[in-house]
């Protein structure tokens, strides 16, 4: 569809059709099929770029190539919104019509970027959310670069990385943010957790430091908490997973990553690293987190 957007949006751009501009975007967002509701909204957000003066509605070269820039996202939209908004109508199968669970979002398997590269995140989540959608990492949409996470808050954090990606590569996504928060270092590491022993991001160190703060400590407790950040259709929703548990006074287990080995979930008897990753994921803060997210996608 996004393709298509474009081919079309470059199709008006070439004919320079100024004074019919307004036809000529409803005729598109026929053409490609999208709802009443959607056009009429689309063309709501070409005349107000007019009315409040994002572009000047006299008809030169430059202008008439900006307000396409800013339409071109604002069909794209519309056209992914009608294609849900169709998919949502479409009737159920007598089959599916007996089932009390939501119809999934799609039969074909829906991509969605989760906005990380980190290894063990990916396999955590593509295991949680199995064959309901292909997740792409950021290597897989061409981002290598480091995000900024420079909020001081966790959903802070998710939403800048999912503003990131949505704003430099164009894709709706999800992302995460992840803090350990340990109730005798006054919540802390909390949005440091990644950073705690320095920028290396070194989970040996990070476990290392946390175990000689916490030595002789007698309140132990702390919990995990996941924030997922979604940006979708233009929307953002948050979605928060916690597991609370206690610091381990020294390593235990070798599966998993981060501070997994120090850290015991209320229900078990042994650390993250010695579950098994389905065992971690039915409980942990990620695995809650992105249940969430489930759930409001397949509602979709
Ligand atoms: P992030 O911000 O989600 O990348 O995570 C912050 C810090 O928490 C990193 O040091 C991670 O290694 C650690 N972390 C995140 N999730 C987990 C987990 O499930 N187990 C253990 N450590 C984690």
């Amino acid at each position: 569809m996004k393709k298509r957007v474009k081919k079309e949006c470059r199709r008006i751009v070439s004919g320079k059709y100024y004074d019919e501009l307004m036809g000529l975007i409803a005729r598109t967002l026929i053409a490609i099929e999208v709802e009443r509701d959607e056009l009429d909204r689309c063309l709501e957000a070409f005349s107000s770029y007019l009315t409040v003066g994002v572009v000047d509605p006299a008809p030169d070269d430059l202008n008439f190539k900006m307000i396409m820039a800013l339409m071109e996202p604002e069909i794209e939209r519309a056209a992914e919104r009608s294609a849900r908004a169709r998919r949502r109508k479409k009737p159920k199968s007598a089959d599916e019509g007996n089932k009390e669970a939501p119809a999934p979002l799609n039969n074909n398997m829906q991509e969605i970027v989760f906005a990380t590269n980190n290894q063990h995140k990916l396999e955590e989540i593509r295991r949680i959310v199995g064959d309901k959608f292909r997740i792409l990492s950021l290597s897989d949409i061409g981002c290598h670069e480091e995000i900024p996470e420079t909020a001081s808050t966790l959903s802070g954090n998710a939403l800048l990385k999912a503003r990131y990606v949505k704003r430099h590569y164009g894709y709706d996504c999800f992302a995460d943010d992840t803090g350990l928060m340990v109730d005798a270092l006054g919540g802390a590491p909390g949005v440091y957790s990644a950073r705690f022993a320095g920028p290396a991001h070194d989970s040996a160190a990070n476990m290392e430091l946390l175990l000689r703060r916490m030595d002789g400590a007698v309140n132990r407790s702390a919990r995990f908490v996941t924030v997922i950040a979604l940006l979708l259709d233009g929307e953002e929703h948050l979605f928060e997973g916690k597991v609370e548990g206690e610091i381990l006074s020294a390593p235990q287990g070798t599966a998993g990553f981060g501070y997994d080995p120090v850290f015991k979930p209320a229900e078990s008897p042994v650390s993250f690293a010695c579950m098994s990753a389905d065992d971690k994921n039915a409980i942990s803060h990620r695995g809650r987190a992105t249940a969430l997210l489930l759930d409001y996608l397949s509602k979709l």
